[in-house]
């Protein structure tokens, strides 16, 4: 299939470039690099051993989405692009609004106007109310606590609605849970901006001595060891689940949604303890207060996807830490060569 991936340049976008090349698919970027880097063309080349399909271009630029359109008749796009920090997205809600719905927005006008009508969205697990009991699936409540995850909500509304407008449409919704890991090759990985939100990229960089100590937030949870459980995945099965998105609405219009996750739940304390046994790396940790918004608990029932998209998660945590933390190695900096 002629795939296009809007941010995808990204941590999962370009993860996804390199899955669907393996897999025969003709996968095309764009992206504006608000949050990526140009380097990743160069690195997907080298992985891939083909030069890369790539423009540069704002999503919500319709005119410029037009060309891109136009240039190439695409099978299916996949939606990475949008903003993704949680905490800054509290700070900046209008931000967050204004990129993550009107690069929807204009997707969609613009997939319409050319006739490409099947859809992959980046949704996350966030979309899931906090009331609701693991393991999640997908009939479950939705409702959401911080301006990022009412991005997710809304546009998965707006794409329910354009599918129920438009029966030729077919979207399929993947809800991740939390993509951790890197690429084999240890060229392409999670580059956060500053400091990291995210537990994996703060431990990897803890390990590496760029910062002193790990920040457990909570110890007291209701869990078998008082930290908080998530239900972990390598972002290169979440990529395959992509590919299998894109092969599911050759033949099935209509909305779907999935959700991309191993099915398992691990504590904060049971990472910390796989990455320093793979990788042989002392992680010192202090036990501090809860954040602000987190869950006790999150993980997946992934029967949905594993019986419709023939799809599961298939890597260890113990290959999640080890791929981690060889692209932390080969790239102190990221994608920042400093
Ligand atoms: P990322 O920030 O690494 O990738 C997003 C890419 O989109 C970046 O390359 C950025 O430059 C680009 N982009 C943003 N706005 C754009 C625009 N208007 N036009 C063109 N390009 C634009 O994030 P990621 O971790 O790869 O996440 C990809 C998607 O998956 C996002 O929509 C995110 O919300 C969603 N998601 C991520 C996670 C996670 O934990 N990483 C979990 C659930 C859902
Ligand atoms: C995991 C666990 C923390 C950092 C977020 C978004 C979610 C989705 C994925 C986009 C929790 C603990 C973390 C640290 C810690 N993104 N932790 N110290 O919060 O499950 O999900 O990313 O859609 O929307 O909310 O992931 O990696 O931040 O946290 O103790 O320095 O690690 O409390 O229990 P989270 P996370």
């Amino acid at each position: 299939m002629k795939i296009l991936l809007t941010g995808g340049a990204g941590y999962i976008g370009s993860h996804t470039y390199a899955e669907l090349c393996a897999a025969g698919h003709e996968a095309v970027i764009v992206d504006n690099f608000s949050n990526s880097s140009p380097l990743v063309l160069e690195r997907l080349q080298s992985i891939t051993g083909k030069p890369v399909l790539f423009h540069e271009a704002d999503v919500c630029d319709g005119a410029a989405m037009d060309g891109i359109f136009a240039a190439r008749a695409f099978d299916a796009v996949i939606h990475f692009a949008g903003f993704k920090a949680v905490g800054e997205s509290v700070e900046k809600p209008l931000s967050y609004y204004r990129n993550n719905l009107d690069s929807a927005l204009a997707l969609c006008e613009r997939m319409q106007a050319h006739g490409v009508r099947r859809l992959v969205f980046s949704s996350s697990a966030t979309v899931y109310d906090a009331s609701c009991h693991p393991p999640l699936d997908e009939t479950m409540k939705t409702g959401c606590v911080n301006p990022y995850g009412w991005t997710k909500y809304m546009i998965e509304r707006i794409l329910m609605d354009t599918a129920a407008a438009n029966p030729g449409w077919g979207v399929a919704l993947l809800r991740y849970f939390n993509p951790i890991g890197a690429h084999g090759s240890g060229t392409i990985g999670e580059d956060p901006a500053g400091t990291p939100n995210n537990l994996m990229p703060f431990i990897t960089q803890v390990a590496s001595g760029m910062r002193e100590k790990l920040t457990i937030f909570g110890g007291n949870y209701p869990t078998p060891d008082g930290t908080g459980i998530r239900d972990y995945i390598h972002v290169v099965d979440l990529a395959k689940g992509h590919a299998a998105a894109c092969e599911y609405l050759k033949t099935h219009p209509g909305v779907e949604t999935f959700n991309l996750g191993t099915g398992t739940g691990c504590s904060v304390l049971e990472v910390v303890k796989a990455f320093e046994r793979v990788t042989g790396v002392h992680i010192p940790y202090t036990m501090e207060d809860r954040r602000a918004g987190d869950l006790p608990v999150s993980y997946a029932n992934t029967d949905k996807a594993q019986k419709m998209l023939g799809w599961k998660a298939e890597k260890s945590l113990d290959e999640m830490c080890r791929d981690a933390w060889r692209w932390q190695k080969q790239n102190p900096f990221g994608y920042r060569q400093v």
